[in-house]
Formats: structure tokens, sequence, C-alpha cells
């Protein structure tokens, strides 16, 4: 069966609560699709109401961050029940930003991942290599040992139902995005990943969005690729452009 893709905007830390209502009015209409599930992952003050903004259309609202308790004294943090409540339907987890800047680990996006999946949330789990990887030759060990980790106890019946997203460092807001060649080449491999650690079902089923400086030219080649079921965008989900990455054929 054919993948449905999925186009995901991260807005990243962007868009007060009332800029965010106007950014989701604006691009509303541009995102209408029935081929693409779209999501909006958003700061989380703004999540609420971009969610009343976007109530019965085609956009899912997603959180950027989320932690692995269910509550108590974790001043600053967010429990997946205050997603879930505010309505929430996926969470990106393990962004090599907050890799580099927040100290997460694999260890810390695997319990991450289990407990979204205990609230019903689906996890858009990130992995990629950076340039001084890529250039040593060890992009897929790297990002092999991410997903492993990530995928820690987490059944195949879950797997399924996720979303894995590649984004090598070096193509994240520089403007300079993997070639269609190597992003191919990398969702293949983690595709292949997932068909070792579960089974071939399993790897069938999973969507494996790209992410890196996507933008209006350069997603339909991308999302055309055997591997590649969509795209985790940063800078262009800001602006229109992003109804036509979303439309993108
Ligand atoms: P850019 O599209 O701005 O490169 O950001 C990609 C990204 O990090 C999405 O999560």
């Amino acid at each position: 069966m054919a993948r449905r893709k999925i186009v995901a905007g991260n807005w990243k830390m962007n868009k007060t609560p009332s800029e965010a209502v106007a950014l989701a009015e604006e691009l509303k209409p541009l995102v209408a699709s029935d081929d693409v599930d779209v999501v909006f992952c958003v700061p989380a003050i703004d999540i609420i109401p971009v969610a009343e903004a976007v109530k019965g259309t085609n956009i899912a609202v997603g959180a950027e961050n989320m932690y692995f308790e269910e509550k108590g004294a974790y001043t600053g943090e967010i429990s997946p029940a205050m997603l879930v409540d505010a309505g929430v339907k996926y969470v990106v987890l393990g962004h090599s930003e907050r890799r580099e800047y927040f100290a997460e680990t694999n260890e810390t996006v695997n319990k991450k991942v289990l407990k979204a999946f205990e609230h019903g949330i689906t996890p858009i789990m990130c992995c990629g290599e950076s340039l001084e990887q890529r250039e040593q030759g060890v992009t897929m060990d790297f990002i092999r040992q991410q997903v492993k980790v990530g995928l820690q106890n987490v059944t195949a019946e879950q797997a399924k139902t996720m979303v894995i997203a590649y984004e090598p460092i070096w193509a994240i807001g520089t403007g300079k995005t993997a070639t269609t060649e190597q992003a191919q080449e990398v969702c293949a491999g983690i595709r292949a990943c997932i068909a070792e650690v579960y089974d071939d079902a399993t790897a069938e089923a999973i969507r494996i969005q790209y992410g890196g400086s996507v933008n209006a030219a350069t997603a339909p080649e991308l999302f055309a690729q055997a591997d590649i079921d969509g795209g985790l965008v940063g800078g262009a989900a800001l602006k229109p452009d992003f109804g036509k990455i979303v439309n993108y054929k």
C-alpha cells in the first residue's frame, strides 16, 4: 500500500500567539489537500490558539518537544497529557537543535517516544548527521545508532504509525539542501534499518521525511523519491511557500 505523504512545518521559536494565529489563518487555504497530511508544529504557547484557528480544516497541530514524565516537579516542562488536552496529534522529538542546545540524547529521545505513544501522540523522531560525520563517511553508522536507540522498546505496531525525519544538520537553515540522491540514499538506509530491527511490513509502513532547507523549488523532486514520504520544513513553513510545498505535485 502506498504511504500517504506528510508535510510538517516546524515553526521553531518563531511567532507570538497572535502572530501564530495570523500565520495559521494565512496558510489555511493554501495548505488544503486531500492527498497529504499537513501538520503545524508550533511553540508550546501557540498550540491552543493555533488549534482553535485550524479547527475543522485538514491541518493537525504538533508540538516541538515534550517531557517524558507524567507530571510533577519539572519546572518549565510540558507533559504529554497537557499536549493531548490542548489538541496536539504529533510531537517533534530529538530535533538536532534540541540535541545540540538542550542536551537531548538518544536515550532521552527514546523515553519521550515511548511516552508519546502511551498518550496516543504520534512522534516525529528526528535524526541526522553533522558535516564532519558526512565527510568522515560515518553518516549511516551514526544515524542507525540514533534510530535504533530511539526506538528501543517501541513495538512494531507503534513504529508503523510513527514518522522519522531525516535532517542532515549541515542542511538545516543553511539554504543548502541535500541533493535528492543524498536524501533518498539515507532515507532508504533508515528504512533498511527499520526492516532489520522489525520486519519488512514495518519498514514499508513507517513514514520517513526529509528536512533541511526544503523549499517550493526542491520539494517536488525530493518528495518523488521512493523512500521520502514528505518533509519537515523550517524557514519555508513560515511563508505562503508552505502551501506550494504541501501541494508540490
Ligand atoms: P530549515 O527548513 O529552515 O532548513 O529547517 C529544517 C528543520 O530543522 C526542520 O525541523
